[in-house]
């Protein structure tokens, strides 16, 4: 019997592997010059966790939860996404009895029961932020350059969408006016949004078989209490005074309870569906929710393998590979060495593989997408030289092995390796 992936699950193979490490890398690089910090949380949590901060009539509680009792008959859940473990987190550990504020970032898989297609996998790798003790709309602001920072140098062609969805004070009587409104065409309105209108009004105006029947509805920045239209007006300012484009989007409401005030998306430009590639919003009421002190927040989470569908990662220079060939067995040793010496320079390196003809070398070479091939060969080694093969032109050079590092990396380096 052969087995299979779970439908939704995938393998990511090593290119793939490669890209989500590249992500990580630039991800890690921009949220430390942001001063956030990483926190590592467990894939599995209490269900009702879940089910309290994201909402039990959202989609993804009513929906896709993976959901179970375990041996000690606790309903437990695999997290869906990160938000909610981290604030339980900040809570348990008292991490905000260390400093007025603190920015956590995370990375690592998520689980919802979906129905699976490109860009939709019921196991998959979000990476994320969340920023604790700052109520002004620069949090929010910051909270959106990081995202777009990370998108912009994978490459991503992005559009920033951005709403207020009101905080406790004002989103109550908002709902209102939307349930009065939607109710008015109610019979024509789907099976979901029949329902939504008594659970979940505002997601009728995301609902994608619905939208154009709510063409004329009340926008919510129409209906804002002083507060949150002077931290919207703010945020607004905030982007446009850094040059970072954005729209707002209306109809904008998350599917997620948490958020309050702001809330934000960024999608592809050249992803034709599940192109939202990034999204979070400002949640001031959750960590008290869950037992903590009255903590504002902010944070967005992004699809890594959405961002990597829509990226341009794979024209971004990699580090160069070379590959070591040998044409006699008596050359190991020295080849071994310059191994040695290149892989301390941090190049990926591969060989030599002894009793291989030196076609097969330059063959097995190319399959494994070397750019360089260093040959150690009779006639040259006497001279105390090597060939150079640049893989991509063909072109071979004679150099030395004092002077090999300065060739591939194309420029003057001084340092001296050491072949013998
Ligand atoms: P979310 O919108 O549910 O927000 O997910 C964030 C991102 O995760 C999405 O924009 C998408 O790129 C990716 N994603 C979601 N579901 C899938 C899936 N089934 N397959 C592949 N990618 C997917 C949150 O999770 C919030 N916790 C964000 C947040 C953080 N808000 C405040 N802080």
């Amino acid at each position: 019997m052969k087995y299979h992936t779970l439908r939704g699950m995938h393998d990511i193979l090593p290119e793939e592997a490669e890209k989500i490490h590249r992500v990580e890398v630039i991800a890690r690089r921009v949220f430390k010059n942001f001063n956030y910090s990483e926190i590592k949380i467990p894939t599995l949590e209490e269900a009702s966790l879940f089910l309290r901060t994201i909402g039990e009539t959202s989609d993804i509680v009513e929906k896709q939860m993976y959901i179970f009792k375990d041996k000690g008959d606790r309903t437990v859940a695999l997290r869906p996404e990160g938000t909610a473990g981290v604030v339980r987190a900040f809570i348990e550990h008292n991490l905000d009895g260390r400093a007025a504020i603190t920015k956590l970032f995370y990375c690592g898989s998520m689980f919802r029961y979906e129905r699976p297609q490109e860009g939709r996998y019921r196991e998959f790798e979000q990476i994320g932020c969340e920023y604790f003790g700052n109520s002004t709309a620069l949090c929010d602001a910051e909270v959106i350059t990081v995202a777009k920072k990370i998108l912009d140098e994978c490459g991503v062609k992005q559009k920033i969408l951005i709403n207020s969805i009101g905080c406790k004070k004002c989103r109550p009587s908002y709902t209102k006016i939307i349930t009065d409104y939607a109710s008015k065409i109610k019979h024509t309105l789907c099976n979901d949004c029949q329902r939504r209108l008594a659970q979940n009004p505002l997601r009728v105006l995301d609902c994608k078989i619905d939208a154009p029947k709510l063409k004329d509805f009340p926008k919510s920045e129409e209906h804002l209490c002083d507060n949150c239209k002077t931290h919207f007006n703010q945020l607004k300012n905030i982007l446009e005074s850094q040059d970072i484009d954005f729209e707002i989007e209306h109809r904008l409401v998350r599917g997620l309870d948490y958020y309050t005030g702001v809330v934000f998306e960024i999608k592809s430009d050249n992803l034709a569906s599940q192109d939202t590639i990034a999204a979070g919003g400002r949640y001031d009421g959750l960590v008290e929710e869950l037992g903590g002190k009255p903590t504002p927040a902010c944070g967005f989470a992004l699809g890594v393998e959405r961002l990597i569908l829509s990226s341009k990662l794979s024209e971004i220079p990699q580090q160069k590979k070379i590959f070591i060939a040998i044409t006699n067995i008596s050359f190991q040793k020295n080849a071994l060495n310059l191994a040695s010496s290149l892989r301390n320079k941090n190049y990926t390196v591969d060989g030599p593989f002894a009793g291989k003809s030196l076609k097969s070398q330059l063959n097995l070479a190319s399959k494994l997408g070397f750019q360089y091939v260093v040959i150690f060969g009779e006639e040259e080694f006497k001279k105390g030289e090597i060939i150079l093969k640049d893989m991509n032109s063909g072109e071979q050079k004679r150099v030395t092995t004092q002077n090999i590092f300065e060739k591939i990396q194309g420029e003057q380096d001084e340092t001296k390796i050491s072949a013998t």
